[in-house]
């Protein structure tokens, strides 16, 4: 049975305990209902509210939501606050020897830091900035292992004004020097290298490649955290190695105010085109956002221990690993290394040891761990565990079923939280002392949090059917605007044919007759490997910037069990199509190049060679084709507009 098949199928229904009623921060439905009613009622009045209670703010605001200028919407834009003092000065005097950050190193070496000690190393570092001469509004790289150094570095950026910009540390030489250029950054923060599953990976190296790329003039300066030891170049007058940075540098730093709508971070993303998109968040409306789920959706406890794997490089790491666990003030797990490594019960061993009690992971690594050991998490005490969560991609429902009876024990609520870059953190997910779940569906919208799901002109479709998911008001941690490219934010989310009113997500979704939101996948030419987003034309362009041995190259996306998508990309050479052993060493070739172009998680799956590609006799590639090539399926549609129909035999080779 397909996975689609499977969900829509799918008629269980998991409704939270009594005991978990009871303790939630959202107790029960009626709770949840009553808060979408006040938000439906006076929705600025709910969201000032909250914003009122939660944030610390250094001069209140007076205007919740301006909508004059939309969809450049505004929030809080009056108040005044600093992202770093709310996520440590904050908790300086209730609980400065709390535990922040338990960091277990890829060989399990164990690191911790309290609140003060984290608010001590933000502020060096933020101090060892100003003294390079980063100032509020500049931007700076960031390109790290994860540790708290990571959060450390984001952290003292917001501090003192200055939006970063993290790259994920699988990313290419050639990307983080797109990115440099981008951001206009002046600064990049970044490791000599870091370990994972016993294996160095050079950092340092990487963004000495990126100069050398050229166009990162505007770099003037390098922090290198030292973590694996190993020799790197440093360039005089350039880079600095982390720990000659902060030493003499005072503990303490006065947080830089900035406005509510203050960029606090950049994050790149994919989109439809070749050409990543900035996604620009706000400092107040994002911050909030982080806070409020973390209490309503991690149901966060005083003595809970929090354990998001996500990397700093995603959004989810920003959201879910420097800023909401230090915000509301609760003990995270940051995690160097992959969880297969020693073995497959890395992440329950994990679980066991630091008595985690709300866990986040990726489907992709569920079901990877199945995979590796279904009866594996039995062999741990896991009773600490009292919520779980998933995030990325659709869950299927086989895997829920194990992650919730194996892992959770059938006692642990799943939030399968349906989220993107561009909203900054959950908006459709179920609360886990309220929603009855159902697997595979990440349930209803959040309070305050207005969906809805419309055919191709905008027009709502009704309950219990399927079409195009949109956002019909706006939300504090939406995205501002994509950076450097107003146009391009209005087109990509605000497009004429819904109005020009609703926030367009890009995913295919349905309803059940209960209002059940199920994600069907992607609309557009973004795909989902692994839970990474990864636009087609971006991979396609790599494949062509090999000007060298590929003429054409198109890329799409066919189903795989375990990375929920894979990269399937069709190459016609320069020269003839090649053969046998022949192929198989150009395809490695295309692989590697790939990987230098974007890095490792762009790297296509299948590679087939055609003499051409399947076009309308216009010249335009026929995609669905394609995806049906790539699927295995035969071809049902018409093909009578192909100018080349005997191509389709040839493409269907796999290697
Ligand atoms: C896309 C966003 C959200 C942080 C990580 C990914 C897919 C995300 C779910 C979910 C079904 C999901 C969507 C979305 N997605 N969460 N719970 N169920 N699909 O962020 O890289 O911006 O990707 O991931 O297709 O549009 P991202």
């Amino acid at each position: 049975m397909s996975t689609i098949e499977s969900v829509l199928s799918e008629t269980r229904v998991f409704p939270p305990s009594e005991t978990m009623v009871k303790q939630a921060n959202i107790s029960g439905m009626a709770a949840y209902e009553a808060m979408c009613k006040e938000a439906e009622r006076d929705f600025e009045g709910f969201w000032a509210k909250l914003a009122r209670e939660t944030l610390l703010w250094h001069k209140p605001f007076t205007k919740t939501l301006d909508e004059s200028n939309a969809p450049f919407f505004r929030w809080f834009h009056d108040g005044e606050l600093n992202a770093s003092y709310n996520c440590l000065d904050r908790h300086l005097k209730t609980q400065p020897d709390k535990v922040a950050i338990l960091f277990e190193a890829d060989d399990g070496k164990i690191t911790k830091a309290t609140y003060k000690d984290l608010y001590h190393r933000v502020c060096q570092l933020a101090n060892a900035l100003k003294g390079m001469g980063v100032k509020k509004g500049d931007r700076v790289l960031i390109y790290m292992p994860m540790s708290i150094e990571a959060v450390c570095a984001m952290q003292a950026c917001a501090r003192i004004g200055a939006t970063h910009s993290v790259v994920f540390g699988g990313f290419s030489a050639k990307s983080v020097q797109e990115r440099v250029i981008d951001a206009g950054a002046i600064a990049i923060i970044t490791a000599d290298g870091q370990f994972r599953g016993g294996k160095e990976i050079a950092l340092k190296p990487v963004i000495d490649e990126a100069f050398a790329l050229g166009g990162c003039d505007g770099v003037t300066n390098v922090i290198v955290y030292q973590r694996t030891g190993s020799q790197v170049a440093m360039q005089r007058g350039r880079d600095t190695w982390w720990h000659d940075a902060v030493k003499d540098q005072p503990l303490d730093c006065e947080p830089t105010w900035v406005d509510a709508e203050h960029p606090l971070f950049i994050l790149y993303t994919s989109g439809s085109t070749g050409k990543p998109k900035g996604v620009q968040h706000s400092t107040g409306g994002y911050l909030l956002w982080a806070m409020l789920t973390m209490r309503w959706v991690f149901d966060t406890k005083p003595n809970d221990v929090f354990w998001c794997t996500a990397d700093v490089g995603w959004v989810t790491g920003h959201t879910y690993v420097c800023y909401g666990p230090t915000a509301v003030g609760t003990t995270q797990v940051v995690f160097e290394g992959v969880p297969t490594y020693p073995d497959a019960g890395r992440f329950w061993k994990m679980i066991q040891d630091h008595k985690v009690n709300v866990f986040y992971t990726a489907p992709t690594a569920i079901r990877s761990l199945i995979k590796a050991g279904p009866d594996l998490p039995k062999k741990y005490d896991l009773s600490s565990l009292r919520i779980l969560g998933s995030v990325g991609e659709p869950i299927n429902p086989e895997a829920w079923m194990w992650y919730y009876t194996t892992v959770g024990n059938s006692k642990c609520p799943i939030v399968d939280t349906w989220w993107q870059t561009e909203t900054g953190g959950h908006l459709i997910t179920p609360l886990p002392g309220a929603t009855p779940l159902k697997p595979g569906s990440c349930t209803m919208p959040l309070p305050g949090i207005v969906t809805d799901i419309v055919d191709e002109t905008g027009n709502s479709v009704g309950r219990g059917k399927g079409g195009i998911l949109v956002i019909k008001r706006p939300w504090p941690s939406m995205i501002r605007t994509i950076w450097g490219d107003p146009e391009r934010f209005k087109k990509s989310y605000y497009p004429e044919d819904f109005k020009g009113k609703y926030y367009l997500a890009g995913d295919g979704a349905s309803t059940d007759e209960d209002g059940y939101y199920r994600i069907m996948g992607r609309i557009d030419d973004v795909l989902n490997v692994s839970g990474h987003r990864l636009g087609t034309m971006e991979i396609e362009s790599a494949l062509v910037a090999n000007s060298k041995l590929v003429a054409e190259a198109a890329v799409v996306g066919r189903p795989d069990d375990l990375t929920g998508e894979a990269v399937c990309a069709f190459v016609v050479l320069k020269g003839a199509r090649p053969t046998g052993d022949e192929a198989l060493k150009i395809a490695k070739e295309l692989r590697e190049w790939v990987t230098k172009e974007i890095g490792a998680i762009a790297k296509p799956k299948d590679i087939r060679f055609g003499d051409n590609l399947p076009k309308t006799r216009s010249g335009k590639i026929m995609r669905r084709l394609l995806r049906s090539i790539a699927k295995g399926e035969s071809i049902t549609q018409d093909v009578s507009t192909l100018e080349n129909p005997a191509i389709l035999e040839q493409l269907k080779q796999n290697l």
